[in-house]
């Protein structure tokens, strides 16, 4: 008999609905279980997507259910928290997600947790490190989405701006999952070869490429979306599903997570978003990229916004 690959995600709203139908239509795991407050909207939630599996080939198993499945979940994602409105930052909603998740981890404290905890909840660095303090679990089984949506959107930005395949584009963004993150432009290439030398070879295509342009696209994309539809929920749906993937399928994958810093890129008692390996046991490894002097400062700058808003 194979394992049962579960994840429970707490929280059915937009965030955590959409994180469910990612990893159902990607057949990336067997069974998911939504646990909400509301138990009638988890239940709802699961029932739709669970009718969407009828359409392909895919026989995961999509309920609703409570805090005792957490027992024996691979990955627990905490998605529940306040939505941030138009004109709001994430460090807005801080007091209101500290509060719900508060009670979501003296739920979790009830149980021996045996898998892995990827907070989405904002703001995202700052609850990771809460959610770590308060369950008491290594630094390895608690970390956050973080910047690989942040990540997501500096790809989609430079692949529009020069029309190349996102997927091409390889860089990260870093720091705070938030206004203050920063991509090392330095690390920054399409297929390996540096942005700038193919802006010199051929403007025509690359012309466009503007580390301010992408920065601000990227720092402002999420909230051109709250404004236009009231919430995200396809893109951070899809980060986390790709995130648990890498765990599930223990792919030693590198992405940008929010994990516990301990001196790298010369930081310390800090979650921040980095380029990490993810496997199984989940962050396996930090990677660090060689960072111009002014992207430390850019990045030392990011994680002083998170230290500046940690709660115990
Ligand atoms: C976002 O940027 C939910 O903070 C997440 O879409």
């Amino acid at each position: 008999m194979l394992a049962n690959r579960k994840i429970v995600i707490i929280g059915a709203g937009h965030v955590g609905s959409h994180c469910a139908y990612a990893l159902a239509i990607q057949g990336i795991c067997d069974e998911i279980v939504l646990v909400d407050k509301d138990r009638t909207k988890a239940k709802s939630h699961s029932m739709d997507i669970a009718d969407s599996v009828s359409f392909f080939n895919s026989s995961v198993i999509v309920r609703c259910g409570d805090y005792s499945d957490c027992k024996d979940a691979d990955i627990i994602v905490i998605s529940a928290g306040v939505p941030r409105l138009p004109g709001q930052t994430r460090l807005d909603v801080l007091d209101g997600s500290v509060e719900c998740v508060r009670d979501i981890v003296s739920n979790l404290n009830k149980i021996e947790i045996k898998g892995i905890i990827i907070t989405i909840t904002n703001p995202a660095d700052i609850i990771a490190d809460f959610v770590r303090k308060a369950t008491g679990l290594p630094k390895n089984r608690v970390f956050s989405t973080g910047t690989s949506l942040d990540t997501a959107r500096m790809r989609r930005t430079v692949a529009d701006l020069c029309n190349i395949a996102p997927q091409s584009v390889i860089g990260f963004a870093m720091g705070e999952h938030g206004d203050s993150s920063m991509v090392p432009f330095s690390n920054l290439t399409i297929f390996g070869k540096n942005y700038k030398h193919l802006k010199e070879e051929n403007p025509e295509r690359f012309g466009r490429l503007s580390e301010k342009v992408i920065t601000d696209q990227t720092h402002m994309r999420g909230m051109d979306i709250i404004e236009g539809k009231g919430s995200t929920e396809f893109g951070i749906g899809t980060a986390l599903a790709d995130m648990a993937k890498a765990v599930l399928m223990d792919e030693h994958r590198i992405l940008p997570a929010s994990t516990l810093l301990e001196g790298e890129y010369g930081q310390t008692n800090v979650h921040a978003g980095v380029p990490c390996i993810i496997g199984r046991n989940g962050i396996e490894q930090i990677i660090e990229l060689k960072l111009t002097d002014e992207e430390l400062k850019q990045f030392e700058n990011s994680c002083n916004v998170i230290k500046q808003h940690m709660v115990e």
